[in-house]
């Protein structure tokens, strides 16, 4: 989603702003600019495309100045032009970069454009650079214009402006958008994270919901919804080194891959007490306290919550409730039966999750923040952190995150069930004992990267796909079906096994590619004779399995085997060969794979 950065202080910060936003580029975008401000007056370079396009035009034609703020845009309002990309520019005065959206930016517009304000993009970003104009028109400072344009606007956001008056200075500003300033030697930063400021301050001032904050070479001032100067800790961001690094791989995507022994091992860490023992978290008296979760989260993250349903159900009977966040809060949901909500969230910057967290919060729910990005909103608004110590995902397909989020979820549902009392230890001590093996399990997985290419390299040239399983595989199937069609434009759909028979069998046809999902669980027979009846009517299966359930099947076209485990961690080992798959199909058919067409890392717009 759109990136923001900024510097003051840095002599020619050109190249500095032109660095930072190449570390955002995992958020996904679509055009890029930088603007600075030379003394005399702004430099502005704009182009659609990559950075790649926006570096060539700043080598043809260096920007001066020691001042400036650039931008990489995903576009929701107005199509993927010159003129829509940021920073919008008004009068000549004020530039702005923004991210968000400004609900009521019509409204704006129009009556700005009364008053003889020309725009020149169809962004709903640009009234921001005219409501700063008006507001200065007036006589007000930049401070008073800027709570002057805070109490106009509507929406969630984060932005900074550069005013031709105030050459020395930056203001920025957000409400439920992310949004880092970086103090640095003689310098400030500004950015959409810390990701983007890593290189050059691990000093960071998170801005709270509402906040605004003036930001010069020597500091940064910070005002709250009032605008009284108000005091935000500053917290050291941990050092990143190889942060956009590929580490020899072709892809992030194979990189993060790659580092799922590693995900896995440091986020079971995370849940192991000092005496070795899985540990959440929370007291023992805290677990035995929860009724009922309720689980929000999107995309990727929704499917751990799903598996993670038959687990918490399964092993410590607390009833569980999965919600699409973007549905949540809008659907006004009964919420007084449950105890607490775990918001579920890679970069803790998904808004819809964050919404939807908040919502829960707002009922009286004890809220949960199961999160990899340490500092991330999320992480710092809920009650409790859970966190996944994953390492930053750059690649926009969430692989290694998802793992480790099973691995925090299986952790917590046995920590749950033992304060609760209703495991035994043996059951208990059996599954802590394969937790443990799963680093070593998901790398003898991994070694199944290149027997995958022969397969991938068929399911390049299919039009559509189904992916199959049953009980906790089945929001694996969902999650093994949304690889596929995010990477590789490759429709595909997900479906319970067992729901085959209930309609989705018509869309059988002959060479249809099903990749079903089998474990050597005790459904085992039920879910192999589902599969066989996809092959009959043509299916080509290719199956995901373990060492012991592939001796079951015998009518497989293609079979992808990992080690076995019990099969209630069966969907952290089959995501491994789910994920390649996607990958390579991704690979072969050409698509850019670290960022699919369309899409964004961390979704920060409803
Ligand atoms: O950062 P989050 O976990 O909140 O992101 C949620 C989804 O946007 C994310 O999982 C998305 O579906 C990925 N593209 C999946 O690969």
């Amino acid at each position: 989603m759109c990136g923001i950065v900024g510097a003051v202080g840095l002599i020619n910060c050109g190249d500095t702003l032109l660095d930072a936003l190449r570390r955002l580029e995992y958020r996904g975008y679509d055009s890029a600019g930088i603007v600075t401000h030379n003394g005399n007056g702004f430099e502005i370079a704009r182009s659609v495309g990559k950075l790649t396009s926006l570096d060539s035009l700043v080598r043809k034609k260096p920007l001066g100045g020691n001042i400036g703020i650039g931008h990489t845009r995903w576009a929701t309002h107005g199509g993927v032009t010159e003129e829509n990309a940021h920073p919008h520019i008004a009068a000549d005065r004020v530039v702005i970069v923004h991210n968000g959206i400004i609900e009521n930016h019509r409204q704006l517009r129009s009556r700005l454009e009364q008053v003889g304000h020309v725009f020149r993009s169809d962004t709903d970003s640009e009234v921001l650079a005219h409501l700063y104009v008006d507001a200065l028109n007036t006589g007000l400072s930049l401070t008073e214009a800027t709570r002057n344009v805070l109490d106009a606007i509507e929406g969630a956001y984060a932005f900074a402006a550069l005013a031709n008056d105030y050459p020395d200075m930056l203001v920025v500003a957000r409400n439920a958008s992310p949004l880092a300033i970086g103090l640095g030697d003689k310098a400030s930063f500004i950015g959409s994270d810390a990701i983007a400021l890593a290189h050059l301050t691990r000093r960071v001032i998170y801005l709270k919901d509402n906040d605004f904050a003036i930001v010069k070479a020597e500091g940064a001032t910070v005002f709250d919804v009032n605008g009284i100067s108000v005091e935000r800790d500053e917290v050291i961001v941990a050092a990143s080194p190889g942060l956009v690094d590929k580490g020899g791989y072709r892809h992030y995507m194979e990189k993060e891959i790659h580092e799922q022994p590693d995900a896995i091992a440091h986020s079971l860490a995370a849940m192991t007490g000092t005496d070795g023992r899985i540990a959440a978290p929370m007291s023992r008296e805290q677990l035995q306290g929860i009724s009922s979760i309720v689980m929000l989260a999107a995309g990727t993250s929704h499917y751990a919550s799903l598996v993670a349903r038959y687990w918490i159900e399964g092993l410590a009977r607390v009833p569980v409730t999965c919600e699409i966040a973007s549905e949540y809060r809008y659907r006004k949901p009964v919420t007084n039966h449950f105890s607490m909500a775990i918001a579920i969230s890679q970069s803790g910057e998904s808004l819809d999750t964050l919404m939807a967290m908040r919502h829960a919060a707002e009922s009286g729910l004890q809220t949960v923040g199961l999160v990899n990005v340490p500092g991330s909103t999320v992480a710092r608004e809920a009650d409790v952190v859970m966190p996944t110590r994953a390492g930053p995902e750059i690649g926009v397909a969430s692989t290694k995150a998802f793992t480790a989020q099973l691995t925090v979820l299986i952790s917590f549902s046995v920590a749950l069930a033992e304060a609760k009392r209703v495991i035994t230890p043996e059951r208990a001590n059996k599954i802590h004992s394969q937790i443990q093996a799963l680093p070593g399990l998901v790398g003898r997985a991994l070694t199944s990267f290149n027997s995958i290419r022969t397969i991938s390299h068929d399911l390049a040239s299919a039009r559509s796909a189904l992916f199959l399983g049953r009980d906790v595989l089945y929001p694996l199937a969902l999650e093994g079906a949304l690889k596929l069609k995010e990477l590789s434009y490759i429709h595909a759909e997900g479906f319970a096994s067992g729901e085959m028979k209930h309609g989705p069998i018509a869309l059988i046809e002959d060479g249809l590619p099903v990749i079903a999902m089998l474990a050597a669980d005790e459904l085992l027979g039920k879910a192999a004779s589902n599969l066989r009846e996809a092959s009959a009517r043509g299916g080509n299966i290719i199956l995901l399995t373990d060492e012991r359930a592939v001796s079951e099947v015998d009518f497989a076209q293609s079979v992808i085997t990992v080690p076995y485990i019990d099969p209630l961690l069966a969907p952290i080992l089959l995501a491994v060969p789910a994920q390649i798959l996607a990958y390579l199909t991704a690979v072969e058919k050409g698509t850019d794979v670290d960022q699919p067409r369309n899409l964004a890392k961390s979704v920060t717009v409803e």
